[in-house]
């Protein structure tokens, strides 16, 4: 890499914003480098919409700062200098509504105009933007008429009419098809490969996994996890099997985990220190950290089974390392429910 990828371009500092007590961002430092994609991971409510809101000026953060390059120089956003700062930036924050009767030329004019785009080049640039989307030949349509997918794309081409340099995406893939996810990841790619640097929400791992350099995670406001996809597998070198019992354990869950781990514990393959095996009450469900091997998955049921435990259901998810470090960090399983 040389030294201008190494740049950063954006620099969250201890970043916290509170609704009366609640705390929806909680003390989040992230940088940005010049021309990479940071994926910013986390379920709903996570805190990944109040975070770019922050950045774009939307909200002002409790405590903490966000340090912005302009003219190669980092400097701290303020109300003073925010559109000084914000220029270079192309921001996607809430899917805006637009009215139906204009057409998407009208609408990037528009949003060129109060960017201060250059006049003189903005036709050509309006083309360019719409054919990289595959929408040009919607351009003097109605918007009224368009689908989600088409009006998405209309919302990323005006987040990028201005052509900056800093692209901030929240969840552009949200509500989509899984064909037009593609496009829009398609599409992420093609502005990477400009030089763009990109930061992007989403809740769906896959479309992250597929297009980040870095993974930022999210959670309850918290920032769990900052790294490049392969280290994070690397931290996820466990697998999860879940299980649940025809009879539960009533109360005692502790003694019953500690029983149930004099038996287990040898056959997991990771080790005993580690806080391997829970209980989630709501769904009676036991999870459970082992290191993947299918042998050591088949001698724990029969180990279960030996032992008298009468098995309702168990399962290893099918789940990426990704998704078993995503589970083991927020708590949020792979069909959506909430463990903790
Ligand atoms: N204006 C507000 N007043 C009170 N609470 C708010 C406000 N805005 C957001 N919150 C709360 O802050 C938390 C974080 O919300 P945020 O919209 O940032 O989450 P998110 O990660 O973008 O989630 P999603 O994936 O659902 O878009 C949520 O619990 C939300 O209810
Ligand atoms: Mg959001």
């Amino acid at each position: 890499m040389n030294k201008k990828n190494q740049e950063i371009l954006i620099q969250i500092k201890n970043l916290t914003k509170k609704f009366g007590d609640f705390y929806a961002v909680k003390g989040v430092n992230l940088e940005i480098k010049h021309g990479e994609i940071v994926g910013f991971l986390g379920p709903n409510g996570a805190g990944k919409t109040t975070t770019m809101k922050m950045m774009a000026y939307l909200l002002n953060p409790n405590e903490g700062e966000i340090w912005i390059r302009a003219n190669g120089e980092l400097k701290k956003l303020t109300r003073i200098n925010k559109d000084y700062l914000l220029d270079n930036i192309g921001f996607l924050i809430e899917i805006p509504a637009f009215y139906g009767k204009v057409t998407p030329k009208e609408i990037l004019k528009y949003f060129a105009k109060l960017k201060g785009y250059p006049r003189v080049r903005l036709d050509e640039r309006i083309d360019t933007v719409l054919n990289m989307l595959g929408m040009l030949k919607w351009k003097d349509k109605k918007i009224g008429t368009f689908s989600k997918g088409m009006r998405q794309k209309i919302g990323i081409a005006s987040a990028i009419i201005h052509d900056p340099d800093i692209i901030v995406l929240d969840e552009p893939q949200t509500g989509l098809d899984p064909g037009a996810r593609k496009e829009v990841r398609d599409f992420i790619l093609k502005l990477k490969k400009m030089g763009k640097t990109i930061f992007l929400s989403s809740h769906l791992l896959y479309e992250i996994s597929e297009v980040a350099d870095r993974i930022a995670i999210i959670n309850r406001g918290e920032l769990i996890a900052f790294d490049t996809l392969n280290n994070l597998e690397g931290k996820a070198k466990k697998s999860v099997i879940h299980f649940e019992l025809l009879n539960p354990p009533d109360g005692k869950v502790d003694d019953f985990i500690t029983q149930l781990k004099t038996f287990i514990a040898p056959l997991t393959g990771i080790a005993e220190e580690e806080n391997w095996i829970k209980y989630y009450d709501d769904n009676k469900v036991f999870q459970l950290f082992f290191n993947g091997n299918p042998k050591n998955q088949t001698d724990i049921l029969k180990v279960l089974l030996e032992n008298g435990y009468e098995i309702l259901e168990y399962s290893v998810p099918k789940a990426g390392l990704l998704e078993n470090l995503f589970i083991e960090l927020t708590g949020v399983n792979e069909i959506g429910g909430v463990y903790k």
